[in-house]
């Protein structure tokens, strides 16, 4: 199982749009996926409509270990080889059992092991904080995927995240590598691009070099309504809009293996 983690340490960055597509996307070609949600604000699990009981077991139990560990994965209804481990703000809760455990940024990574077998590919949605749930998820991850919005924020945002992703590695507490940067809300009007998103995607280019820029997710409400129908893009015939995520894949197919069906 290949473990990649969404994150940008900031809020609004795509991470959740980033996530929910390409983990769908990754599920209709063929490959069993597991999503994650490690957001207390659990964006994730309401976009994929699974509606739960507070009682119900979720990222926290799984964490915590206090429920057999398929207690917290739920098939996502209507999308075929596609999982989810929800959450609900309980999970706040977790960060206190992480920093307490001593053992923190491995955790996560240490409690998926189980299920490198039964899953092709996880993809974790990650909170914009700094937080002791970032850094587990980070810990987890053989990839990190930055989604970083098209603004001076989002440059800030790509700057912090690869800095905690250096000074974890530095002490290898994670053994991720940046697979790719995929600015968000770049704006376009007509032919062309807005000057704040031109000077942000320049400055993100010279941060981490040509070949890990990804395209843009374009300013745009479809992925919005793509996201509120439980479409995909393809489905509201925007495939072009896909693109991003396609590309990204590519680059990891010779990891996991030819899809089942393209
Ligand atoms: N292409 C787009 N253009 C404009 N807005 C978009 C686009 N795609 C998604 N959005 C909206 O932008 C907002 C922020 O996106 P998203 O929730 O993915 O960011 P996030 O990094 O997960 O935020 P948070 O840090 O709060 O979890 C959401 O309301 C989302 O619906
Ligand atoms: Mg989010």
């Amino acid at each position: 199982m290949l473990t990649l983690a969404v994150a940008s340490l900031s809020g609004g960055q795509g991470k959740t749009t980033a996530a929910l597509f390409l983990g769908r996307k990754l599920a209709q070609l063929g490959y069993p996926t597991l999503l994650i949600d490690a957001d207390p604000q659990h964006n994730l699990t309401t976009y994929l409509g699974l509606e739960l009981k507070p009682n119900e077991p979720m990222l926290l139990e799984f964490i915590k270990q206090s429920v057999e560990l398929q207690e917290s994965i739920y098939p996502v209804t209507g999308e075929d080889n596609l999982f989810l481990i929800p959450a609900d703000d309980q999970l706040d809760g977790v960060v206190d059992y992480l920093a307490s455990s001593g053992v923190g940024a491995t955790l996560l990574k240490h409690r998926l092991e189980p299920l490198t077998s039964t899953f092709k590919i996880c993809v974790i949605d990650s909170p914009p904080q700094r937080s002791q749930i970032c850094l587990t998820v980070l810990g987890a991850a053989d990839g990190l995927v930055i989604p970083a919005e098209a603004s001076l924020k989002g440059y800030g945002s790509l700057v912090r995240t690869l800095d905690l992703l250096k000074s974890m590695q530095n002490v290898r507490a994670t053994q991720a590598q940046v697979l790719g940067v995929i600015p968000f809300r770049d704006r376009w009007i007509g032919n062309n691009q807005s000057t704040e998103s031109r000077l942000a995607v320049e400055a993100m280019t010279e941060e981490v070099g040509k070949t890990l820029m990804l395209p843009s997710i374009r300013e745009s409400e479809r992925y919005k309504q793509a996201i509120n129908r439980r479409q995909t893009l393809t489905d509201l015939g925007y495939s072009d809009l896909e693109y991003p995520f396609s590309l990204l894949i590519e680059s990891l197919v010779q990891q996991l293996g030819e899809p089942s069906h393209v």
